[in-house]
């Protein structure tokens, strides 16, 4: 039996998620959304596309679970996007009761997938996703780290005239203001990122990449951003489903690591077949503890809001 790979919400980032799964070919797509009409529409066009990218994956647009059963990753996009002005905070009350629902069904026809949460507020989501399902943490991972990640590489890259692919950048903690970008740990070609530009570009940087996604909120006046989110999530599913052992900042639950118990943040882990394999606990300074410390703190806030 093919690998088959369910996207929840067919929205922008879902949508874009659908096509990106199956354009990569290892696995047939089932894209679901409570309007029936969207999914089957968008995965009708995607699946139209294929014999001109080259993919035999099969792509399903439904509405009902049962055509969830047997994934081996479920990517988690339902919900609504922030508006100009609101933060992803803002968003809790509303895509509580959208990710509690879309959890329990997830949990009931797939109860061996691994979860990938993409919806905002995004740590208290996987929270909330871990709280429902029962899963255990290595299998609700959210989608943060590499998004934001990218976003610094994409203006260091352009900042410095060098290929992104000469670009590192890590950024830690909740996907929100409290974000930890580690510039330190930044390398072109080999070379510290703050060795190569003064303190104040480096800042002014790392502001515009936290400030990423509002940016385009701004840009957009309606939604958020979807083609480097979709990029992001669809990067994970290929660890886990290739198995890649790949290192990338995702948002877990911690017990314990960085001093940090019982939430969700973004810290650097191992994605392979298992979700989560392993919790890299890098060497941070006082400063940069302290800052994961704060982030952590307001993931906490916005988690109580919800009750928890
Ligand atoms: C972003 O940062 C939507 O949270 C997403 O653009």
């Amino acid at each position: 039996m093919r690998t088959r790979i369910s996207v929840i919400g067919a929205g922008m980032v879902g949508g874009s998620c659908a096509q990106r799964l199956a354009e990569r070919t290892y696995a047939d797509v089932v894209l679901l959304d409570v309007v029936e009409g969207l999914a089957r529409g968008k995965a009708l066009d995607i699946l139209q596309s294929l014999p001109v990218v080259g993919s035999d994956a099969r792509v399903l647009g439904t509405s009902s679970y049962e055509d969830v059963r047997g994934s081996e990753v479920v990517v988690v996009t339902s919900g609504v996007a922030r508006k100009p002005g609101m933060t992803r905070e803002d968003l809790v009350l509303m895509n509580k009761k959208v990710i509690s629902e879309v959890s329990e069904r997830i949990a009931h026809v797939a109860p061996d997938s691994i979860i990938v949460m993409v919806t905002n507020p995004l740590d208290a989501m996987v929270q909330l996703a871990l709280h429902v399902t029962g899963f255990p943490r290595t299998k609700v991972i959210g989608q943060s780290g590499i998004l934001d990640a990218a976003r610094l590489r994409t203006f260091i890259a352009a900042e410095l005239g060098v290929s992104v692919s000469s670009v590192t950048a890590y950024i830690l903690g909740g996907h929100g203001n409290t974000m930890v970008a580690l510039p330190r740990l930044s390398m072109v070609g080999g070379v510290p990122l703050t060795d190569l530009l003064p303190p104040e570009r480096v800042q002014a940087l790392v502001d515009r990449a936290v400030n990423g996604g509002a940016e385009i909120v701004q840009l957009l006046q309606s939604g958020s951003a979807y083609y480097a989110p979709a990029a992001a999530a669809v990067s994970m599913v290929d660890a886990i489903v290739l198995d890649r052992k790949e290192i990338v900042p995702c948002a877990v639950r911690l017990e314990g690591e960085y001093g940090i118990g019982g939430v969700v943040v973004g810290v650097m882990v191992q994605l392979g077949a298992a979700g989560v394999e392993q919790i890299l606990q890098l060497a941070l300074t006082d400063e940069e503890a302290a800052a994961l410390l704060r982030s952590a703190d307001s993931v906490r806030e916005t988690v109580s809001a919800m009750g928890y």
